[in-house]
C-alpha cells in the first residue's frame, strides 16, 4: 500500500518521473506571486531547490526572470527537463548538501514543499528526531552558502509558524525577515530569511518574528 514516507526516498521520485511532467505540490505560482514579485528583482540569479515538475520556474521566466538555476537530486527528472526546457540550467544535486553549488552564487533560493517531503517519516510535529533536526541544519547551512551576503531564502510552506520558525532558527548566518499567509480554505505560508552579512553576522537582531514564534514549539529548536 503506498504511504507518504515514500516521498522521502529518491527511488520513489526517479520512478514517478520517469512519466510525471508537471505536478504542482501545495499551490501554482498564481495564488503567491504577489508576495514573490515585490521581493524579487528582474535581474535575480534564482536557485528552485527541490523543483520537480513544477511549473513555478517557466511561470517565473514567463513573467521576465531569465537567471534560473533548477535543482533537484533525481537524475531521471533532471535529464528530461534539460531537453525540454533548454532555457534554464538544471542540475542535480542533494539539497542536503548542495555540493554541485558554488559559495555565494545566488541572490534567491526558492523552494516549496520539498523540506515538508524531507520530512514527511517524522512522528510529531512537537518533538522533531535528532535525525530530522540534522536534515534541517544541513539543508540550511548548505542554502546559506550558496546564497550570497543579503540574499533571500524563500519556502512556501504549510507548516504552521510556530513549528517551521524554530525550526528556521537553527540557522545562524541568516535573519527571518518576513513571513506571509495564502490561500482561501487551506492557509499557506512564505517564509524569507535573509543571508546575514557575514562580518556583522553577530551583531544582527533577530526579528520579530523570531520572539514571537521560538517559544512555542522549543524542540525545534533544542540542542543534539
Ligand atoms: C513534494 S515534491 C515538491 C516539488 C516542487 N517543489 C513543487 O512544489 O511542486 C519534492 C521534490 O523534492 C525532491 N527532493 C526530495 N528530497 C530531495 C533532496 N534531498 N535533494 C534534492 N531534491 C530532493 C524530489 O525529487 C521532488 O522533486
Amino acid at each position: 500500500m503506498e504511504s507518504n514516507s515514500q516521498y522521502a526516498r529518491k527511488d520513489y521520485w526517479d520512478e514517478r518521473f520517469k512519466t510525471e511532467e508537471n505536478f504542482e505540490w501545495l499551490s501554482g505560482l498564481k495564488d503567491f506571486q504577489h508576495i514573490l514579485q515585490p521581493i524579487i528583482p528582474f535581474d535575480a540569479k534564482i536557485a528552485h531547490i527541490g523543483c520537480g515538475s513544477s511549473q513555478v520556474s517557466m511561470q517565473l521566466y514567463e513573467l521576465g526572470y531569465h537567471n534560473i538555476t533548477n535543482i533537484d537530486y533525481s537524475e531521471v527528472l533532471i535529464s528530461n527537463c534539460k531537453q525540454n526546457y533548454p532555457h534554464m540550467k538544471w542540475i542535480t544535486d542533494d539539497i542536503t548538501s548542495l555540493e554541485n553549488l558554488e559559495d555565494q552564487e545566488f541572490d534567491i533560493v526558492f523552494e516549496k514543499a520539498t523540506i515538508e517531503a524531507i520530512l514527511v517519516n517524522e512522528k510529531s510535529a512537537w518533538e522533531p528526531s535528532d535525525s530530522a533536526l540534522r536534515s534541517l541544519e544541513s539543508i540550511f547551512s548548505s542554502i546559506c552558502r550558496i546564497l550570497k551576503p543579503g540574499g533571500l531564502f524563500i519556502s512556501v510552506s504549510f507548516t504552521q509558524p510556530h513549528f517551521r520558525i524554530p525550526a528556521l532558527l537553527r540557522e545562524k548566518n541568516w535573519r527571518i525577515s518576513k513571513m506571509f499567509e495564502f490561500g482561501e480554505h487551506f492557509h499557506y505560508f512564505v517564509y524569507v530569511c535573509q543571508r546575514k552579512n557575514v562580518e556583522k553576522a553577530k551583531e544582527e537582531e533577530e526579528s520579530e518574528l523570531a520572539e514571537k514564534y521560538r517559544h512555542i514549539a522549543k524542540s525545534w529548536l533544542r540542542d543534539l
